[in-house]
């Protein structure tokens, strides 16, 4: 019996949306408010889907404490009141893009998960626009 959990996170982070290989002017009609060269914050809402057999001597797909615990461990501890342009690794070279995060986020919480366990993400960067990662599990 397989069956979806899913645990909420929010946190803040400020980013720069910015392709270095193009003009000023290109990258202020691609990306607009997001171009400023003062960077921007975004409050973004995570959530993680975790997708597993239920076990039948605790009744759960996974232990919502533990997940809670990774997911601040891994992304909360790492992302949260950070610039992602200049405060991180992962944003040195890849653009601060809500995709690019999903895909990040997405990679950081897979290692710690168990093979047996699907699992997806879905980042909002606004309360209107999010992405998920993967696309369909
Ligand atoms: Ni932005």
């Amino acid at each position: 019996m397989r069956v979806a959990v899913f645990r909420k996170a929010h946190f803040n982070a400020a980013h720069r949306v910015h392709n270095p290989n193009w003009s000023a002017d290109k990258n202020a009609d691609t990306f607009g408010k997001c171009n400023n060269p003062h960077y921007h914050g975004h409050n973004y809402e995570l959530i993680v889907k975790v997708v597993g057999e239920v076990d039948p001597e605790t009744g759960y797909v996974i232990d919502l404490g533990i997940l809670k615990k990774i997911i601040e461990d891994k992304v909360e501890e790492r992302f949260d009141h950070k610039n992602l342009n200049l405060d991180t690794e992962e944003f040195k070279d890849t653009i601060p893009s809500t995709e690019n995060f999903a895909v990040v986020i997405y990679d950081l919480l897979r290692a710690e998960l168990d093979e047996k366990y699907d699992i997806q993400i879905r980042l909002y960067e606004t309360p209107r626009n999010f992405v998920e990662y993967p696309v369909s599990i």
